[in-house]
């Protein structure tokens, strides 16, 4: 087997610095900028099974779902409105993070934080009050414009703050507030469905405004990274705050490299065009298959429709939302352990164990699903273990995402760009995650009714295509400091063909050579 690990912080540069109270309470607090994308995630599948909330919107799905009680239960969901409804806030973030990247790079990580807090709101209000289609869809683009700044902005903020050593679990308090956002979602949707007068989805829209709240006062009172005020010109702040993020007096050698990374930075003019050229191919090729495979692993499907896959395979409404809700358990606590082990075990670990769990619970799923529906999508009486037994799989495919593709997925490139393309960089990433996300959300329920439980093999193969790309392209990068990181392309058996060592001015030659030989994945 190649080597996993290779290559750790004895192979190169170790800044002073400590995980100071300081830098653990700024952490927390911008990876609260989860919660908005979270809620959302969780809101709009529980909301879209909610009676009163189709009869007043969606009278047709409702009529087709009331008529389809004992037919073909592959397909009673399939509607393009009700999944337009879903999905228009994916093409909202995409457009949103493209703008975000120039305010994240010119006027600083915080600012698109407040800019991504501020829309939020402004969207949950307009859903929370709407009264016909328009504004939902209109709340919606708002939403998704907001979630487009912060996405872009904090899992940056998190990855610049850190010290190295840390990184991976600091990174993943992002991805903890994802799924807390969709845990609190789910449960509100449990409790709000019973509201007698079915005004209770106002409620679970308007709700949005809590979490918006969060991260727009977080924004106001957080600090800016060192590295974003290195690149606006605040040169000497900069280093007074290094000094107080880190704990220590002595910052000169990783703030020498900041200032280093800074004046390469630079000298490019197009930080687009920029990323096109031959020694960022190993970044982009990250950026654009890294969120591609995470949405290819099928884990929104799950996320969004929960409680329809759930009514599907014969749940009755409430035990749908139950249903939603354990699996909203299992993904927080799954997360858990990868903030435990990510910086102990390595990215690559996580990544492979990962695809192994959900590629065997795929399986299994699909398997399940066929032998009780078959084609014709008719399952007769259902026992309640068959039910048990669906429900059980999914909670372990979904704890499998939850420590692998789930954080890595927003870690992992957040990490590996340089400052000259990270703004950049970071904006393609999370635009190929909205591309998807929303091709998941618009095309799984027609998938569903024609791929039937096929469509959960059709996800078991890409689950296998992506393990393999990570074992053999994905270098290991736990314990690497950020603007160090051209070292793991250098000494990948692959990627070393498209860097040089004359490519990076930073200084990090001195230890790109020893003990890192093209062994090392
Ligand atoms: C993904 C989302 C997903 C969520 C589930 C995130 O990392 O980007 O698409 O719904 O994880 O927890």
């Amino acid at each position: 087997m190649p080597a996993a690990g290779g290559i750790g912080p004895g192979n190169g540069k170790a800044y002073p610095g400590n995980l100071t109270p300081f830098v653990t309470v700024t952490c927390i607090v911008a990876a609260m900028g989860g919660l908005i994308f979270g809620y959302d995630i969780g809101i709009s599948g529980g909301v879209t099974t909610m009676t009163p909330f189709l009869q007043k919107f969606f009278p047709e799905v409702w009529e087709k779902k009331e008529a389809n009680k004992s037919t073909n239960q592959y397909c009673q969901y399939d509607s393009e409105t009700l999944t337009l409804f879903t999905s228009s806030l994916y093409l909202a973030a995409l457009v949103a993070s493209v703008a975000a990247a120039t305010i994240t790079r010119k006027l600083g990580r915080k600012l698109s934080m407040l800019i991504g807090g501020l829309l939020f709101f402004a969207g949950a209000l307009v859903n929370g009050f709407a009264k016909a289609v328009w504004m939902l869809i209109l709340g919606r683009i708002l939403l998704g414009l907001g979630i487009g700044f912060a996405n872009q902005s904090v899992p940056l903020y998190l990855s610049e703050m850190a010290p190295y050593r840390y990184r991976g679990s600091l990174n993943i308090g992002f991805q903890l507030s994802i799924t807390i956002g969709i845990l609190v979602a789910n449960v509100l949707n449990f409790f709000f469905a019973k509201i007698k007068g079915g005004w209770g989805w106002r409620l679970s829209l308007g709700g949005a405004m809590v979490p918006a709240l969060i991260i727009t006062i977080g924004s106001l009172v957080l600090p800016d990274t060192p590295n974003s005020m290195i690149e606006r010109g605040q040169t000497e702040e900069a280093r007074t705050k290094l000094k107080k993020i880190r704990g220590v007096d002595d910052v000169e050698e990783e703030f020498k490299d900041l200032v280093a990374a800074s004046d390469a930075s630079k000298l490019v003019e197009h930080p687009w065009t920029n990323l096109l050229q031959r020694k960022y191919r190993p970044h982009l090729t990250m950026a654009v298959l890294i969120p591609f495979f995470q949405q290819f692993t099928g884990i929104n499907v799950i996320m969004f429709y929960a409680p329809v896959l759930f009514n599907t395979i014969g749940f009755g409404d409430d035990a749908s939302l139950m249903s939603a809700v354990i699996t909203g358990i299992v993904n927080v606590v799954a997360t858990m352990v990868s903030i435990y082990g990510v910086d102990k075990w390595g990215r690559r670990f996580l990544f492979l164990e990962g695809g192994v769990q959900m590629l065997i619970c795929q399986a299994v799923v699909a398997a399940c699903i066929g032998a009780k529906f078959g084609i014709s999508g008719n399952p007769g009486d259902l026992p309640k273990w068959y039910a048990i037994v669906v429900v059980l799989f999914i909670c372990i495919y979904v704890a499998g995402f939850a420590w692998s593709w789930g954080p890595l997925g927003w870690l992992v490139p957040s990490e590996i760009f340089p400052l000259e393309i990270r703004s950049a960089a970071q904006s393609v990433n999370v635009s190929v995650n909205m591309i998807f996300t929303f091709l998941v959300a618009q095309v799984f329920l027609t998938m569903l009714c024609h791929m039937k439980f096929g469509l959960f093999l059709f996800f078991a193969f890409f689950v296998v295509v992506m393990s393999i790309f990570v074992y053999f392209f994905l270098p290991e990068t736990k314990g690497i400091p950020i603007e160090e990181m051209n070292q793991v392309w250098r000494s990948h058996w692959y990627w070393s063909r498209f860097v040089e060592d004359h490519d990076y001015s930073n200084g990090d030659m001195e230890m790109s050579k020893g003990g890192l030989g093209p062994k090392n994945m």
